[in-house]
């Protein structure tokens, strides 16, 4: 059994209360509206948008078991507002891990105050081969840089006030010429696009991005020049966790609907749930949730002990995702004719969570990086 300590079932039961009051009642709204901006500084207020950060920084101090409680328990709620918390930690632990002190205590505090941040990798052309991206910043005599290009699919952008941006600083030493760069959204030459017609997580923003000459200063690269591949993916290393956490917070919340639906809805002179037929989908969801949450409680542990969890990151990805997508889906089909009306959130549910096998990684992308795990072995 897996104990949380006193301070994280504390964590964990406030922020449940601030789902149910705050994050629930806006899902169904931000479906059809996009992000609620109202969010931002009652999620600061919760102490939330940098819970795991250190204190000296501003943050809450907690590990990751902590951030993962967070994104879990939003998840329940709200699995768009769960994925923003999502890519503005995965851009923002970025300049944590691998920032100057100077670059830390600029950056840092301005998480725990509201402002956001984005990660960009993804170019329309460059998703899942991470390393083909096109974006260059060439360096200029005096140290500063010159950004042009362009990203695709970036999860907060429009929303955001810093972009963590990959671009190629050789273009011809491969995965070795990628650096990584703190773009503010007040950039000159940083055009946002509008915002995508998605078919789920339609909560949270996600736009293109173009760069046309921004000027960088030395002091906006992160980590030296040429590690900005390695900085990505061990950053995405810790969002896969994060998407295990919005997987399992996602299937809870669908299940807890047609549960209540079940007991409601009667045929054939009983209430659904006593047929077997729906009764066993709930076994099949429950074991599914816990598989799940163990995963991400194993995974969190050997992040924050200091071993390499990029395979059991993307297990943790590939099962929950696809356990994500056969729960909602269950959920709908208890529904029966309800389930696909949008009245009755789960077809949202389902939505949401077919980006969960797309999004940081692909479950193709993941079975590559677990096969070749488990054969070199
Ligand atoms: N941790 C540390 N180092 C790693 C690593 C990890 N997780 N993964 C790879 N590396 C290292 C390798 O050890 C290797 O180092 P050496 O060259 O010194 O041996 C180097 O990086 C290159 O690795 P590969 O040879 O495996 O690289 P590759 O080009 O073949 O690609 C890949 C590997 C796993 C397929 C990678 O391209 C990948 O993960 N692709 C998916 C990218 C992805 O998840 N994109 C989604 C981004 S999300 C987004 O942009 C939207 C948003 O808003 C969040």
């Amino acid at each position: 059994m897996y104990k949380f300590t006193e301070e994280q079932l504390m964590i964990r039961d406030m922020v449940r209360e601030f789902t149910a009051n705050e994050i629930e009642p806006r899902d169904r709204a931000m479906d059809e509206n996009g992000f609620d901006w109202d969010l931002i500084p009652k999620l600061v207020d919760a102490g939330l948008m940098a819970i795991h950060m250190p204190e000296e920084y501003g943050g809450g101090g907690g590990d990751t078991i902590t951030s993962e409680i967070v994104i879990n328990e939003i998840a329940k709620g709200s699995a768009s507002i769960a994925l923003f918390l999502d890519a503005h930690w995965l851009a923002a632990d970025m300049i944590l891990l691998h920032g100057t002190e100077e670059q830390k205590k600029k950056y840092v505090p301005l998480c725990a105050e509201g402002k956001v941040f984005a990660f960009g990798l993804t170019e329309s052309n460059a998703g899942s081969d991470a390393a083909a991206i096109k974006s260059v910043a060439e360096k200029q005599p005096d140290g500063s840089y010159i950004l042009n290009g362009g990203k695709a699919w970036i999860t907060n952008s429009g929303i955001a006030d810093y972009y963590l941006i990959m671009a190629k600083t050789d273009p011809t030493a491969g995965n070795k010429g990628i650096s990584v760069f703190i773009v503010p959204k007040e950039a000159e030459g940083l055009t946002v696009g509008k915002f995508e017609k998605k078919m789920g997580m339609r909560g949270s923003g996600t736009c293109e991005l173009s760069f046309d000459n921004i000027k960088l200063p030395a002091d906006a690269l992160v980590g030296p020049e040429g590690r900005g591949f390695m900085i990505a993916m061990q950053a995405l290393d810790g969002a896969r966790i994060s998407i295990g956490a919005i997987a399992s917070g996602l299937m809870q919340h669908a299940m807890d609907k047609a549960i209540k639906y079940a007991k409601e809805r009667v045929t054939f002179g009983k209430p659904i749930y006593k047929h077997q037929a729906v009764g066993f989908k709930f076994a099949d969801m429950a074991a599914k949730i816990r598989a799940t949450d163990l995963m991400i409680w194993d995974t969190c542990a050997m992040k924050d002990s200091g071993v390499r969890f990029s395979t059991e990151a993307a297990e943790l990805k590939l099962l929950a995702s696809r356990w994500a997508c056969e729960v909602c889906d269950d959920c709908i089909q208890i529904h029966g004719g309800n389930g696909y009306s949008r009245e009755f959130d789960v077809e949202r549910f389902y939505r949401d969570a077919k980006l969960l096998e797309i999004g940081e990684g692909t479950s193709e992308i993941l079975r590559m990086v677990i096969s070749g795990a488990v054969i070199g072995r």
